[in-house]
Formats: C-alpha cells, structure tokens, sequence
C-alpha cells in the first residue's frame, strides 16, 4: 500500500467502505511478529472478519487514520461493553509503526469514550511483546490481576484460549476515563 512519503495524519470514524482496508492494514501490522520466534505464526494469521468490522463500524466505535492522499494506514476498533469501551484490535501499517499513530488512536478513542460518559477503555493484548502490554502501560493502561476482571473480560481471555493464544501470556488491561 502506497502513501505519501512526508504527509499530515487524519483520524476520523470509519465507514463501511473502509472495510477491505482495514483488514490489509491488519495483515501489514501483524508482520511486526515476523521476528518473534514464539509469535511468527501471528503474522500470518486470521485477521477481523469482514462482517463483524462492517458490525462495529455500524456501531461507532471505529477509527481511521488517513494519510494526505486518504489513504488509510492505522484502524483502531472497539465496541461498548457495559460501561466501558473494550478496544477489539489496533493495527498501524508496518511501514508506519513507531511514528505515535498508535498512540493518536488511543487517545482519540479515550476521548469518545470519555464524552460517551463512559468509565474506561478496556483490551486484552500479549504481556511480553514490547508494543503490546509494555506500550499500553506507557499509555497508563493497567494490568488486571485474575480476580479483577470484569465477567467480559475474563470471558474474552477464555474465548482467546480456546482458539489458541497462550493464556499465561494474555493480560487484560484499564484504561480509567478522565
Ligand atoms: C501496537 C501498535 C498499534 C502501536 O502503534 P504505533 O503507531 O506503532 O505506536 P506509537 O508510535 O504510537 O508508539 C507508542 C510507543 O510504543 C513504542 N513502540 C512502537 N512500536 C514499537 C516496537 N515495534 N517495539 C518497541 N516499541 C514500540 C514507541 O517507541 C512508543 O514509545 P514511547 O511511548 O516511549 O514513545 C503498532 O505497533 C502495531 O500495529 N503493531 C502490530 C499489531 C499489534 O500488535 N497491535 C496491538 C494488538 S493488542
């Protein structure tokens, strides 16, 4: 995917047509594992299903991040649970990673959630990969320990679980709204 080499970065709610490029943008963050021996098999894995990305924009907690030309290069996806907004995925194209796309995201979404009058941002993500848990911590995210988790939240570590991501090294993280 091509974007403009010196540019001015956009965010704005996603709409259905983004739908295809968000899973191309997915594949290209996830080559960020490519070097994790214990990782590798997740650069080329599954991405969001079209149909449940198409569910959540429709729902409005969907961002892009466009570059000057509109092409889109990062995508963060969340959805209400309860009180709390639970981040599903937050891919930057890998070309662009390191750049504070990731962290705009973040704060766009805190942003929502906060005006939505809603508590905290909540995601479950890798405890041991250092643009996982180590950059939401960065971001003030904390880790939950086991008996702090919301029923959704162990609910979704269990879910990753059972389709085969290491439970001792999933962690669920908060996020408190300000
Ligand atoms: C995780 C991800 C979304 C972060 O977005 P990003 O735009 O690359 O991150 P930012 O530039 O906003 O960086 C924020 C911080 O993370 C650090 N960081 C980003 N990529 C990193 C990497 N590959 N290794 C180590 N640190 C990294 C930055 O140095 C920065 O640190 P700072 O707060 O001390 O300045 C992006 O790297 C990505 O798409 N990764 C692959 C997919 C993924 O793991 N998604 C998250 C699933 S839970």
């Amino acid at each position: 995917m091509k974007h403009a080499a010196c540019t001015m970065f956009t965010i704005r709610h996603a709409v259905a047509a983004d739908t295809g490029a968000l899973a191309e943008i997915e594949r290209s963050a996830s080559e960020a594992f490519l070097h994790l021996d214990d990782y590798a098999a997740l650069a080329t894995g599954d991405v969001m299903p079209e149909a449940r990305q198409r569910e959540l924009i429709a729902a409005g907690a969907v961002w892009v991040t466009t570059d000057g030309s509109g092409a889109l290069v990062a995508f963060l996806s969340a959805e209400r649970i309860g009180p709390r907004l639970h981040i599903w995925e937050l891919s930057v194209l890998r070309t662009l990673q390191g750049r504070g796309l990731g962290r705009s995201l973040i704060a766009e979404a805190a942003g929502w959630a906060s005006l939505q009058g809603l508590s905290a941002l909540t995601l479950t993500t890798f405890c041991d990969v250092p643009w996982n848990a180590p950059f939401y911590g960065r971001l003030g995210f904390k880790a939950l320990a086991p008996g702090e988790l919301t029923p959704e939240l162990r609910g979704i570590l269990e879910d990753e679980a059972r389709h085969g991501l290491p439970s001792d090294k999933r962690c669920a993280m908060v996020l408190a709204c300000s």
